[in-house]
């Protein structure tokens, strides 16, 4: 089983030893409550990469709401435990005072790709998150980093964000993981009671529906309209947005023009569920 390495001085120690040896390291970003969907950036991590680095730290400063931070699941031990079953050669578990020393000044902020979808609804959270993905970079000396179209637009900010900052790094981008009944998996969805749980997977019917009737020619609005009152009639209390967009620069789109996502935040019994998927693919 992979170490668990809680000082940076320690993961450099590891690192140099690799980059010597001319290896390529992957890193794996996540915040813990691993499942299949995390796990699938770590197998992918390991077919490029001779060496792996799955890193666990839920970030506050990505959060905008502190009970989303309180009541975020941790699980490190059975974390490690789903590790065990890959080539991981370190789990990197940097506590807050390290990432985030008294007089820690620096946030880095990547406009446009933020100014939509996440970026209103979750005020702060991408600047959290290019934060910590930036110090996470620097810090594991990566070649190759593994992310997930769960969540695209965070997919895309990070794109920009290495761009623009010239960090020699390759962003692989993986597919979404699904529960057998269609539910994207995600951290979040322990927190769904039984009852939500059963419904949950109808966000995702009601984006397939709409991406196929686009994809077959029909008005986004009039889909988008009879998907709002399906999913409220399901008990989602609330849509944050239900959007057709272009998927490399996230611009708004009422026609699959270029090449197109559908992209959605609901909240369902007090938990905010996410998901995307391509159009006429
Ligand atoms: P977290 O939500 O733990 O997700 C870690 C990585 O797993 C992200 O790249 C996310 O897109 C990917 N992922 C989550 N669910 C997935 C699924 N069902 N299928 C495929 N990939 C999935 O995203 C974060 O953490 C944080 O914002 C982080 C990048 C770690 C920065 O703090």
């Amino acid at each position: 089983t992979a170490p668990i390495v809680r000082s940076l001085s320690e993961l450099r120690g590891m690192t140099q030893q690799w980059i010597r040896a001319g290896e390529r390291i992957g890193v794996v970003p996540t915040m813990g409550a691993l499942h299949d969907g995390h796990l699938s950036l770590v197998a992918a991590a390991e077919k490029v990469c001779a060496r792996v680095i799955v890193t666990i730290f839920v970030n506050p400063k990505q959060f905008n709401n502190p009970e989303d931070l309180a009541n975020y699941p941790r699980t490190e031990n059975e974390d490690a435990r789903k590790l065990a079953r890959f080539a991981v050669d370190a789990i990197y578990v940097p506590d807050g005072d390290q990432m985030y020393p008294d007089g820690f000044a620096t946030t880095v902020s990547v406009s446009g790709l933020t100014d939509v979808m996440d970026g209103v609804h979750r005020p702060g959270h991408f600047e959290g998150v290019a934060t910590v993905v930036a110090k996470l970079f620097a810090q594991s000396s990566a070649s190759d980093a593994f992310f997930g179209e769960k969540d695209f637009q965070q997919l895309q900010v990070v794109r920009r964000m290495a761009r623009d900052l010239d960090i020699p790094i390759t962003v692989h981008g993986c597919p979404t993981i699904r529960e057998i009944d269609g539910l994207a998996m995600s951290s979040r969805n322990l927190l769904l009671s039984d009852r939500a749980r059963v419904r949950a997977p109808i966000l995702f019917e009601e984006m397939e529906k709409i991406a196929e009737g686009v994809a077959a020619g029909g008005d986004f609005s009039t889909l988008y309209a009879d998907a709002v009152k399906r999913l409220e009639a399901a008990d989602f209390t609330k849509v944050d947005y239900l959007e057709m967009r272009a998927a490399d620069d996230l611009a708004l789109l009422d026609a699959p023009m270029r090449p197109a996502r559908l992209f959605a935040a609901a909240w369902l019994a007090g938990v905010r569920l996410i998901d995307n998927i391509a159009i006429g693919e």
